[in-house]
């Protein structure tokens, strides 16, 4: 499996996702701008891993601190972090582990509340891995052995530290030895499921058809399709769910035809202080995503553009959600507040 991203002596390494499936180039980035600018720019994407990203970010930035400054360079760290991208609640929710580690150890010598941080940031990055696994295991049995899994965007190693959400509920399915397949749709505009999911399924030998993703409802209507599975970047307590743009769509089309759709996330996703994902703030990217195809114009000059990076399913869409701790079933407003009570 890929590395996703690693904590060395040199600083935060990560692949840069930007140039896959063309190039496997690492980027390692020295300073907590340099991640926090990685995470902006989409070196380094999908809620878990931009987390992880994060608290490797924290624990970097403070690297740089002084004994005078320490609270203030602390807040200027998390701050710049935390102002990167808005939809996936795990961004700040690691932001949040990391402050209060820094918080507890007032007292303790500079060195050992950065070496602390690190401890920490290592290990917000294993313990996702082990979360991944545990999602896996939950899901694997809700996928119908020798059909077909629709996912849309990148849920897998590459969103994550290891393994993957959705996609850790597929690798789970196959290594429980069902036959099954994926249809991954390309994800328009930024290409996550054609660049991100297609290869690294494929790298894992696993059957993978890449579809565009106005052909999910074709293939839902047809019937090979066993369940949908994808991940989220933040979820509401109502168990509305907020993720890439499109799944709205696939989630509407999958009920339709009387297809499961499946939300695999870990429990930081949860944002139990919102009522619904009306709340959820929705990231706004720039109209050069949707008007060019790696840099070629595929549109007129000066057309307007919205780029809306993210959509909301409504919670009577999603038939379950997969977590660490447990499946979810509704009404989600008690099934989640009791697996992440
Ligand atoms: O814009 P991205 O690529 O960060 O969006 C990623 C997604 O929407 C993923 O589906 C989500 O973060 C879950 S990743 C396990």
């Amino acid at each position: 499996m890929v590395e996703t991203i690693e904590w060395t002596a040199d600083g935060v390494v990560m692949i840069d996702q930007t140039r896959l499936p063309r190039e496997t180039v690492y980027v390692t980035c020295k300073t907590y701008e340099e991640v926090a600018e990685a995470i902006r720019s989409m070196v380094i994407r999908g809620a878990p891993a931009i987390g992880v990203a994060a608290a490797m970010g924290v624990a970097l930035g403070m690297l740089g601190s002084d004994e005078g400054d320490f609270d203030a360079h602390l807040e200027r760290v998390c701050g710049a972090l935390a102002a990167t991208r808005p939809t996936a609640v795990n961004l700040f929710w690691a932001i949040d582990r990391m402050k209060r580690v820094a918080q507890s150890l007032r007292g303790h010598s500079l060195n050992e509340i950065r070496a602390r941080l690190i401890d920490e940031a290592v290990h917000v990055y294993r313990e996702d891995i082990a979360i991944n696994r545990s999602i896996g295991a939950n899901g694997a049995p809700l996928v119908p052995d020798g059909k077909r899994v629709l996912t849309h965007c990148n849920a897998g190693a590459l969103a994550t530290a290891g393994y993957g959400t959705a996609l850790g509920v597929v690798r789970a399915a196959v290594e429980a030895g069902k036959k099954i397949a994926v249809y991954a749709d390309e994800t328009r505009p930024f290409l996550q499921g054609a660049r991100l999911t297609a290869w690294e399924l494929q790298q894992d030998g696993i059957e993978t058809t890449l579809i565009t993703d106005n052909m999910a409802g074709y293939f839902l209507r047809r019937g090979e399709i066993g369940c949908v599975v994808v991940g989220a970047d933040r979820i509401a307590r109502n168990g509305d769910v907020a993720n890439k743009i499109g799944t709205y769509s696939v989630a509407v089309l999958a009920k339709e035809n009387g297809v499961p759709f499946y939300v695999a996330a870990p429990i930081s996703t949860l944002d139990l202080t919102l009522a619904d994902g009306d709340r959820i703030p929705i990231e706004q990217r720039a109209a050069a995503e949707v008007t060019h195809v790696f840099g070629v114009p595929v549109a007129p000059e000066g057309i307007s553009v919205a780029n809306p990076a993210f959509d909301v399913t409504p919670n009577r869409y999603v038939t379950a959600i997969i977590t660490e701790k447990g499946v979810a079933y509704p009404p989600y407003e008690e099934s989640l507040a009791r697996l992440a009570g």
